[in-house]
């Protein structure tokens, strides 16, 4: 089945199962490789990508879903010599151990800043409890965004 998506921006004709995870197609058919498999059951977030702006488990929505909405993964955000402020704040904080979980990581904190550019303690997270790290680095990543937000990255009370 030929299906149009719109992804970071750009328009692209792919042929798949409509069933098929968008995961699957964002990796194997547009080689957007950023969006990582972990469980594939919607209980890890290696695969959040943005789907009209709101942090997705790309590994659990068919493709034919995702049709007609505006898919962005991280390499949608900036590039190695042109990161994203929030990028720059993962990096500059050293946030990544294995880094599995950093494409993932990155796409639901943007989520976050994109509806809530100075969020609580509280609400960072509470938002950002889906997505697992198990290199332990969440302080570290709580840290980055805490940065990207323009917040003391010291954490306050919660
Ligand atoms: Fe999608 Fe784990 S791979 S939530």
């Amino acid at each position: 089945m030929s299906l149009v998506l719109t992804v970071n921006g750009r328009q692209h004709t792919v042929d798949a199962s409509p069933e098929t995870p968008l995961l699957y197609v964002l990796r194997n058919d547009l080689q957007l490789n950023g969006a990582k498999f972990g469980c594939g059951l919607g209980q890890c977030g290696a695969c959040t990508v943005q789907v009209d702006g709101k942090a997705a488990y790309s590994c659990l929505l068919p493709v034919a879903a995702a049709q007609g909405r505006a898919i962005r993964t991280v390499e949608g955000l900036g590039a190695p010599e042109a990161p994203s402020p929030l990028q720059k704040a993962f990096m500059d904080e050293q946030a990544a151990q294995c880094g599995y979980c950093i494409g993932g990581m990155i796409m639901r904190a943007q989520a976050l800043l994109d509806a809530n550019p100075r969020p609580s303690e509280a609400h960072i997270r509470a938002h950002m409890q889906p997505n697992l790290c198990r290199c332990g680095t969440h302080m570290r990543i709580l840290r980055a965004i805490r940065r990207a937000a323009g917040l003391p990255v010291e954490a306050a009370s919660a």
